[in-house]
């Protein structure tokens, strides 16, 4: 076989060089670029460790560690001469190190395979990854707490079935989102602890004959310890499987908000108006302000999920260990905290600048006859009726009360005691929609009272003062 025809690093026992599609089927570069960084710190630490044990002499780990440096300084000044060729970027940082040191280069790849040193390279970035987005789901939360400060005592309509249930306060509303996104946060952040084991050394799934230290590089690279089987360790993607489920629960929530910004600022409802920064006009109709960052959250919920299923297809019908199906792992994973992230970012800008109407959410609290379940447990209260006959003369107050074309506060007494003749004019101080709040002083309830505890608790564990 003749010199140069096989250009490619592996293309010893190979006659020609890959077809240009094949090269373009291949290629992974585009997309793992973005953990150039990951690669190099992998390619340090094993360095390091192949000179510690003796694999490596001191001059040439000195040298890699130097030509290292040379292209972390070209990857951060932006002058790495990437090239699609070389297929993906473990192979451009390797074939850039040998043009700028020589020799030494070819030392490096000693007791290791690509196979454990991409997977070692995508924990590394997607551990960063979940702690990036950590901090921007904090963000968002500081977000909501203050905004439910503000609106602790602020009434609105409580929905079940997108019908009129109780009032309810806006601070309350907005800290049931916070708790929400705690919940996420935690769990990115278990997601982290489980990922944080250290494949490098698995070689390409069998181990190596070199007498390698684990420990070393699991510990040079930040990993709890080493991962205890080799197959396992380049065979296995479940930290991205688990990473993107945690962010495919963690957008199906702001989606849910995303939701409510699109029925609150529509006209129908008037609650809230989003600030010209975070709304489009149409082409044609002249009044709209569409929640267009809202809608977009909504679908990017999906897109999110839909990444998530993406690769557990990918991995579900693998047999060990290592297969070329786990390539796209990356650009599915990159994608869905990107998308994530910009949701995120959308939403807290959103969130922080959204004006509310209290009036507007005030009246229509008080429609629907939300202080009916109030009267009820008056009743109960007041006069010792069991709750189902309470329920029972309730519902025929509302009847007459629908049939009167009046809400339950502009009956009559008179009205009232036609339907139950023990009913006295005290009922009256239950049956507005700031009573009916404040009432509702339960552990987790709506009451102002509650709710400025929550906030006072947030704002302390946030540290948002
Ligand atoms: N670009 C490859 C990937 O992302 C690196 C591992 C290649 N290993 C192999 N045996 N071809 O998965």
């Amino acid at each position: 076989m003749s010199e140069g025809k096989g250009q490619t690093m592996w293309g010893g026992r190979f006659a020609t060089t890959p077809s240009d599609i094949m090269n373009e089927i291949n290629a992974s570069l585009d997309i793992d670029r973005r953990m150039a960084e990951e690669d190099v710190a992998g390619s340090r630490a094993h360095a390091d460790m192949l000179a510690e044990m003796g694999i490596l002499s001191a001059e040439d780990n000195e040298a890699i560690q130097k030509g290292l440096d040379l292209v972390t300084g070209e990857l951060r000044a932006g002058t790495f001469p990437f090239r699609k060729e070389l297929e993906d970027i473990h192979m451009n940082v390797e074939a850039r190190l040998k043009e700028l040191i020589g020799e030494p280069a070819g030392r490096l790849h000693t007791a290791r395979s690509r196979n454990d040193q991409v997977v070692t390279d995508f924990r590394l970035w997607t551990r960063r990854a979940l702690d990036e987005t950590s901090h921007l789901v904090t963000g968002l939360q500081a977000a909501l707490v203050r905004r439910a400060g503000e609106h602790v005592a602020t009434v609105m309509p409580g929905f079940t079935h997108l019908q009129t249930a109780q009032p309810v306060t806006l601070g309350h509303h907005l800290l049931a989102y916070t708790e929400m996104l705690e919940r996420d946060r935690t769990r990115i952040l278990d997601c982290a602890v489980r990922l944080n084991e250290c494949p490098l050394g698995a070689a390409a799934l069998a181990g190596t004959g070199f007498p390698i230290d684990r420990d070393m590089t699991a510990e040079a690279l930040g990993f709890a310890r080493p991962m205890a089987n080799s197959l396992d360790a380049v065979g296995s993607r479940d930290f991205a499987l688990e990473a993107l489920a945690c962010l495919s629960i963690a957008a199906t929530h702001l989606s849910r908000l995303a939701e409510e910004i699109v029925l609150w600022t529509s006209p129908q409802f008037a609650f809230a108006r989003l600030l010209d920064e975070w709304s489009t006009g149409s082409s044609i109709m002249p009044q709209k302000r569409n929640p267009d960052a809202a809608e977009l959250i909504r679908a990017k919920a999906s897109l999110i999920t839909g990444l998530y299923a993406s690769l557990q297809g990918a991995v579900k019908a693998l047999p060990l260990a290592y297969a070329k199906d786990l390539q796209d792992d990356k650009r599915l994973t990159f994608e869905a905290f990107d998308t994530f992230d910009l949701c995120v970012r959308a939403m807290t800008g959103m969130i922080g600048t959204i004006r509310f109407h209290p009036e507007t959410m005030r009246a229509a609290a008080a429609k629907g006859f939300s202080t009916a379940t109030d009267l009820a447990d008056w009743l109960v209260r007041e006069l010792g009726l069991p709750f189902r006959e309470a329920h029972h003369v309730t519902g025929r107050i509302v009847a007459l009360a629908e049939e009167k074309g009046v809400d339950l506060a502009g009956l009559t007494l008179l009205d009232m005691q036609t339907v139950h003749a023990a009913i006295t004019a005290d009922v009256f101080n239950v049956l507005t929609v700031e009573a009916s709040a404040s009432s509702r002083t339960s552990y987790g309830g709506t009451s102002p009272v509650r709710v400025a505890e929550q906030v006072a608790q947030w704002t302390q564990r946030l540290r948002l003062e």
